[in-house]
């Protein structure tokens, strides 16, 4: 967390950096250059009045110069020289050799230069001219402007004082902001690490619309679903447990009450072997679906194989049959040619065998089942449709639910274990499709199973 800290304020660093070498320097370069411009102008223009003024003269005598200069104006330079075309100076306001600007102005051309301490600007000009009597000479001026160079000092001063107390300002903004970013991520982190130590119950307090509360509210998401997921893993285990105690107990009973009894006669005692094994068949039963449903919640890639739906459909109703007859429930199967989907055999023997059961199991006595396969453009349908009991519609949101039963005495009096439509619901599901089901007319259920058609290629049909 540290280091985020780190990298934001390495970022804001550079970022004032240039922009504090940016405004100490290029305001400055640029106001000297403009100062340099304008004092080029200005004093050439000057030098070149003054010089005309010089060619006016018959000859280069210092008299006649003095007399010109005096005219003309020149007390605000600080240097003011004439040269013959010899460079000897004829005249000098100032001391020293002659410049060496004079001398390249006696070659014919215009010399200005200028420099900038940051005390003062220096500039120098020269330009030549010609004696009425065809004599040639340089004229040259020097100035010292400290007025200028202050005034850009003191501007650059103030820039320079703005711009820290700026970039002060912009650190100290961003160290706040930083922190209370920071703050909100430690929070999500501690929240974390609480649900992470089992606590699931736990919600992190969204604030405010942004993207860390996004990321906030996607975690407190994430809880909710683990939270959900954990109750439901301990709902299932002690129904699990409750489930395979009851018949437990009755086993235990009835052979306790064979082996503490000296005189049962032997139909008793067949009585409750019979009881005995009923209990164990169930309790079976029981692992076994329990098996089949947590090989389904694996999520292993199941082998998936063209499988005929019919042909599993035919299998499902053989044991069923003697059940049916002794039920005196009528079976009705309606099925289709060509209803092949990619799937698991044993998966969909489950499927078809369970709704059937089911349909028969709950149903009355002259009732009918009827179960159809047909097959459209698009999807491949199973109906499961009896003519029985019926589900309340309140119970039929739960059906699916693992160990649900509507009437529980019934459903343990037919041998059931309320887990049947779990591994449906979870097999159909698995394999890419999905179910309903509905109240039949006039009375009873429907079951209807939906999965999509698989491509002609998929199932090589
Ligand atoms: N066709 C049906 N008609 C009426 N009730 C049904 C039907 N199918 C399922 N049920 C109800 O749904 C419950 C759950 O079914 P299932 O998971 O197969 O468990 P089981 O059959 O072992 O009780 C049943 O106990 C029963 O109450
Ligand atoms: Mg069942």
């Amino acid at each position: 967390m540290r280091s985020i800290r780190l990298q934001f304020f390495s970022i804001i660093i550079v970022i004032l950096l240039i922009l504090l070498l940016l405004f100490n320097t290029y305001p400055l370069i640029s106001s000297r250059d403009l100062v340099f411009q304008e004092k080029e102008s200005g004093m050439l223009s000057q030098a070149s009045v003054v010089a005309a003024s010089l060619s006016g003269l018959d000859s280069l005598g210092r008299g006649g110069i003095e007399e010109v200069l005096r005219l003309m104006d020149v007390s605000g330079y600080g240097r003011v020289a004439v040269a013959d075309e010899h460079g000897t100076l004829v005249y000098d306001s100032g001391g020293g050799g002659a410049p060496e600007e004079l001398l390249r102005a006696l070659e014919g051309k215009n010399v200005f230069r200028s420099d900038f301490d940051e005390t003062a600007f220096f500039s120098a000009c020269a330009v030549p001219f010609t004696t009425q009597n065809g004599q040639r000479g340089a004229l040259y001026l020097y100035e010292r402007d400290q007025e200028r160079a202050g005034l850009i000092m003191t501007v650059q001063g103030r820039i320079r004082a703005s711009s820290l107390a700026i970039a002060g300002l912009a650190i100290v903004l961003v160290l706040v902001f930083a922190e209370l970013l920071l703050s909100r991520i430690r929070e999500l982190v501690q929240s974390m690490r609480i649900v992470a130590g089992g606590d699931y119950e736990h919600r992190l307090k969204v604030k405010g619309k942004d993207e860390i509360a996004e990321l906030g509210d996607e975690f407190n998401l994430l809880t909710e679903r683990l939270d959900e997921t954990e109750k439901q893993r301990r709902r299932f285990v002690s129904d699990a447990s409750h489930e395979l105690k009851t018949p437990l107990a009755s086993i235990r009973l009835l052979a306790d009450s064979v082996v503490q009894n000296d005189n049962v006669d032997m139909a008793t005692v067949r009585e409750f072997a019979a009881d005995i094994s009923s209990e164990a068949r169930r309790l079976q039963r029981t692992t076994e679906e329990l098996l089949d449903l947590s090989r389904l919640d694996d999520g292993v890639q199941r082998l998936s194989e063209p499988v005929d739906l019919k042909q599993v459909a035919l299998d499902a109703l053989v044991p069923l049959r003697p059940v049916a007859a002794e039920r005196q429930v009528h079976l009705h199967p309606e099925l289709s040619e060509g209803c092949v989907i990619m799937a698991n055999t044993d998966d969909m023997f489950h499927v078809i065998f369970n709704l059937t059961e089911n349909a028969v199991k709950y149903n009355v006595p002259d009732g009918d089942v009827w179960i159809r396969l047909e097959a459209d453009e698009e999807k491949i349908m199973l109906t499961v449709a009896d003519s029985g009991i019926g589900i309340p519609e309140e119970d039929r949101l739960n059906i699916f639910s693992r160990f649900y039963r509507v009437d529980k005495a019934r459903s343990r009096a037919s041998g059931g274990t309320g887990l049947g439509l779990s591994i449906v619901h979870d097999a159909v599901l698995a394999h890419g499709g999905s179910i309903a089901v509905g109240a039949n007319k006039p009375q009873g259920s429907v079951f209807v199973v939906t999965f999509p058609r698989p491509d002609e290629e998929e199932t090589g049909i």
